[in-house]
């Protein structure tokens, strides 16, 4: 009975009609999957128009530069895991001039699916106009259902891959804001194949899911499963310099086997500090919000206590202030960043919020000016996420992490970047003590 279960779940996974972009070498070179090669990564960002800094301030690429980079270099296929689109400015009410640069990548992509030498593939929340038209030209686009498929959630990533080899991760979104006037964070990979090539098994399983009546299957198949994970990261050399790096994703059910959990990697970042936590996140709320009633979900919350309690790790943790931040959200960090006031154990965690500046008519712009970022920094780690920190995002959700262990000093470092970054914000005159809302 045991063994007859065993061989239909096998039948099931081997024959089960499994569409896949194209068939994996499952040669037994698995084991061996592991990049020789060097990459090359870069910071990037969105820094909103007239979000100003002192001149000596660090800025890294722009998220335009970045998309374009990948655009121009992009020969043979492009996976773009998305969650709503609004590259141009007439798909928001309101229309500003800033929606140039947005409209310029929805032009290249356009230009490339017309051209159609490069295959498109574009994995989306839900349907909208841009990837309507991108359709049209050849992309093809599929939708997870996400109430069929996990009865909550959204797609949520914000992923490229161009040719297996040059990855974008972070929060820009596919919406001209996130060029222009959104704050935003992510990393760009290039030439960088065995990351690459890992990105797109996380790709393949929204495409697989993509397809109208698909269900999660009971066992991914072994194609899609890695062996580059939270226990073993793999080393790579960028810039001269050597980290050891994997990407997560959530949520769970989405993870085949060997794929690391999106929200245990964020654990072990916190657990493995020794000296500073520093989390830059949109929202953070210890709860799963969108469910009635809401659910108490404390498994950053309590870490980050941990982590400071037990350990005297210093935690700094900024989240977003703006018009539609969850009124909830001042009372949970209020409650976090109270902490530093107990008189009889040294507890270093502080909360600030940062607050993009807004004009006139920069404030008429929807669901604009704040800081989306999502990414964590430690004397260990960087982590750079699509997600934000509520128990939503980690159970139900799609979305993915970028995972880079570097310990070493070198100011030059990614890790060390992302530190100068975290600390501009936090220093600056955008980010203002919890007690002050
Ligand atoms: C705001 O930014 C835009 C675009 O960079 C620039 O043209 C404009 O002069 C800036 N406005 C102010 C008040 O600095
Ligand atoms: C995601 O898709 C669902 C289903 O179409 C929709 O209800 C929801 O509003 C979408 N969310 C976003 C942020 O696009
Ligand atoms: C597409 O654009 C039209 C007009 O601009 C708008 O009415 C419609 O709601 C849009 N559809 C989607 C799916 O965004
Ligand atoms: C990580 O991958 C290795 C193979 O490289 C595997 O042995 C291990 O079980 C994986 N770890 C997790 C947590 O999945
Ligand atoms: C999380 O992030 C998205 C954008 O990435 C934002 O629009 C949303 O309202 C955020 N908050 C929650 C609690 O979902
Ligand atoms: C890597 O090198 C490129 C130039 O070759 C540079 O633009 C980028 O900032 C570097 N990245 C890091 C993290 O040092």
């Amino acid at each position: 009975m045991m063994l007859l279960t065993i061989l239909t779940v096998m039948f099931v996974a081997v024959s089960g009609n499994l569409n896949y972009i194209h068939s994996f070498d499952i040669s037994g070179a698995e084991e061996e999957f592991k990049c020789a090669q060097s990459c090359k990564f870069t910071l990037v960002e969105s820094v909103p128009e007239n979000l100003t800094y002192p001149a000596t301030a660090p800025i890294m690429m722009s998220t335009y530069k970045a998309h374009k980079r990948l655009l121009e270099r992009v020969k043979k296929t492009l996976y773009l895991s998305s969650c709503y689109w609004t590259l141009l400015g007439s798909d928001t009410d309101y229309h500003d001039y800033s929606s140039y640069e947005g409209e310029d990548i929805f032009k290249n992509l356009y230009a490339l699916a017309s051209a159609g030498q490069v295959s498109i593939k574009i994995a989306q929340n839900n349907s909208n106009n841009d990837t309507g038209i991108l359709k049209s030209v050849g992309a093809e686009v599929r939708t997870p259902n996400f109430e069929q498929l996990m009865h909550a959630g959204i797609l949520h990533t914000k992923m490229w891959i161009a040719d297996e080899a040059h990855v974008y991760i972070g929060s820009g979104n596919f919406d001209w804001r996130s060029y222009t006037q959104t704050k935003e964070t992510g990393v760009l990979i290039e030439d960088c194949p065995c990351l690459g090539e890992d990105a797109a098994k996380i790709f393949e399983v929204y495409w697989y899911l993509g397809k109208p009546g698909s269900q999660i299957p009971q066992h991914w198949p072994p194609s899609l499963s890695t062996s580059i994970n939270i226990s073993d990261p793999t080393a790579v050399n960028y810039n001269n310099t050597k980290g050891e790096v994997y990407i997560s994703s959530s949520p769970p059910p989405f993870c085949p086997s060997g794929r690391s959990n999106d929200i245990d990697a964020i654990v072990n970042v916190i657990r493995s500090a020794k000296k500073f936590i520093y989390i830059s996140v949109m929202d953070y709320l210890p709860q799963i919000v969108y469910t009635e009633p809401r659910v108490y979900w404390p498994v950053i919350d309590n870490e980050l206590r941990k982590a400071a309690f037990n350990s005297g790790v210093k935690v700094y943790l900024l989240a977003s202030h703006w018009k539609h931040t969850l009124q909830d959200m001042y009372a949970f960090l209020r409650s976090l960043d109270q902490l530093h006031t107990a008189r009889f154990h040294k507890i270093d965690i502080f909360v600030k919020l940062f607050t993009v500046p807004a004009d006139e008519s920069q404030a008429k712009i929807p669901y604009s000016r704040v800081d989306h970022s999502k990414y964590m920094v430690t004397d260990q780690h960087a982590y750079i996420g699509t997600s934000n920190w509520s128990g939503d995002y980690f159970k139900y959700t799609g979305g993915v992490g970028f995972i880079l262990r570097q310990a070493d000093e070198d100011p030059s470092n990614l890790r060390q970047q992302l530190v100068q970054l975290f600390l501009r914000d936090w220093n600056s005159e955008y980010s203002q003590h919890v007690y002050r809302f």
